[in-house]
């Protein structure tokens, strides 16, 4: 099948509402983090520096911004639809409480656990190796492939903590997603010829891995270079045949469990080194 691509370069609260009620199966967002400035400071190359990931990602009222993308998504996304909402501390209590009030149902909070995130510089907290992404519908009647997630997992029940680690960006943009983390979500929040619509489409990961896997996508991204980056990266992407889709689903689960078992080994090790 084709897939039906639709990319919009603007303010994603503007042009959601012209979009019809329930229109898109699936939302993955993954919103600006509001951790540049304010004196924050992150490690790149070894080195300390300021954290600055672009003005984008200094929002001055960043519960007001939440609470109205939050409330268009909602209105757009089908009655059995689910949205995945990627982040950090610095975003993520403003997103819990207005799930809450927006009464979206809560269906799981994933811990996405990088073994090689960043080490941390200053000597007065723990080195931060986490996303958390929440997993959340409209009612208790939502679409979820639990039995591919279990496949995915070697047939074994597939748990909230993924480990994945953190790759070398494909793009510019300084908070590309990783691939993997995509197809993931992708594989368990819908079919093929769904509708996935990314409000903070960056450089278009989540447009990439749609069109691999047969889905439909539309994407919003407000700054005009990051909008052409993506452009030409979910241009330049196949849809694969059917038969190429599952051997890319065999691939994926043999790379979960092959991190799963990884995981498994260490903690293991570590509980025999403190026994
Ligand atoms: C955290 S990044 C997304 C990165 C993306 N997941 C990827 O893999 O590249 C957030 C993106 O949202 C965009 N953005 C911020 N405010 C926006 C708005 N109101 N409407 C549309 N895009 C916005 C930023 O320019 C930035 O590229």
């Amino acid at each position: 099948m084709v897939s039906k691509i639709d990319l919009k370069n603007g303010d994603s609260i503007e042009i959601l509402k012209s979009f019809p009620d329930g229109s898109v199966d699936m939302i993955f967002a993954d919103p600006p983090y509001n951790l540049s400035g304010k004196g924050h400071i992150t490690c790149k190359n070894g080195k300390k520096v300021a954290c600055d990931k672009g003005e984008w990602d200094v929002i001055e009222d960043i519960h007001g911004f939440n609470e109205e993308w939050l409330k268009e998504c909602k209105r757009v996304l089908s009655d059995d639809g689910t949205i995945w909402i990627s982040g950090t501390l610095h975003n993520h209590p403003s997103i819990g409480v207005l799930l809450k009030k927006l009464e979206f149902w809560i269906i799981n909070d994933i811990v996405w656990f990088k073994p090689n995130a960043p080490p941390q510089l200053q000597p007065n907290r723990l080195a931060p190796s986490t996303e958390l992404i929440w997993l959340a519908s409209k009612s208790k009647k939502y679409y979820f492939d639990y039995y591919k997630a279990k496949e995915l997992n070697g047939g074994k029940q597939m748990r909230n903590l993924w480990t994945l680690t953190a790759k070398r960006h494909k793009t510019e943009h300084p908070t590309e997603k990783p691939e993997d983390l995509l197809e993931r979500i992708i594989l368990l929040g819908s079919k093929e010829g769904d509708v996935i619509l990314d409000p903070f489409m960056g450089s278009g990961t989540t447009g990439v891995v749609s069109k691999r896997l047969g889905r439909n996508f539309i994407g919003i991204e407000v700054d005009n270079d990051f909008f052409n980056i993506a452009k030409n990266r979910i241009n330049s992407e196949k849809t694969l045949e059917k038969e190429k889709i599952i051997v890319a689903e065999m691939q994926i689960a043999s790379l979960v469990q092959k991190q799963e078992l990884s995981l498994l080994k260490k903690v293991r090790e570590e509980s025999l080194l403190r026994a």
